[in-house]
């Protein structure tokens, strides 16, 4: 397969910056979102518009987004044969954290949409700061290739 995207390699490439991007920016603010969330009572309008907010930002921008880099991210190792590169293992290495912490964001969705959150604002916003230093790990491995 190495070389099977051809003249369009660089088609993928972009696409899939454009869907790590929406996937990225999504995690960003998601959790921000459970901040904010803390504070406002159970039963609240406000409380039942962060619901609302949650679920579209998780089921119609994230999620696809994530399913979208990644399948576009398999297509671009398999044209490189990129498979056993050292940047790349280190690479799936922090993709597959990042879905990890993608998974939690989704199960903490779940737990505030039945009034059931167990976590404080402090906690959110330290978890915040999880996908921000994973995207920049990613990012640097791809480009700079360092290993
Ligand atoms: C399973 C998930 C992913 C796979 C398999 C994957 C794989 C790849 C591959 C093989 C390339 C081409 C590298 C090259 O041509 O030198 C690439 C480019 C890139 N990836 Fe991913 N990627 C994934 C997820 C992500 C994520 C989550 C991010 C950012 C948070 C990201 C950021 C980038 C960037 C910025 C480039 C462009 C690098 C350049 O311009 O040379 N990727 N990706």
């Amino acid at each position: 397969m190495t070389g099977f995207l051809g003249e369009y390699y660089l088609w993928v490439m972009a696409l899939h910056i454009i869907a790590v991007i929406s996937w990225m920016a999504g995690m960003l603010y998601l959790p921000r979102l459970y901040v904010y969330h803390c504070d406002a009572e159970v039963g609240s309008k406000q409380s039942e518009t962060f619901k609302i907010m949650e679920r579209r930002l998780l089921r119609a921008i994230i999620n696809p987004a994530m399913t979208v880099a990644m399948i576009l991210g398999f297509m671009l190792v398999a044209h490189l044969d990129a498979w056993g590169e050292g940047w790349m293992i280190a690479k799936f290495a922090l993709v597959f954290a990042m879905g990890a912490v993608h998974g939690m964001f989704s199960r903490w969705r779940r737990h505030f949409a039945a009034d059931e959150n167990r976590h404080s604002a402090v906690f959110y916003r330290y978890m915040n700061e999880v996908p921000t230093a994973l995207m920049i790990g990613i990012v640097i491995l791809v480009l700079v290739k360092p290993f």
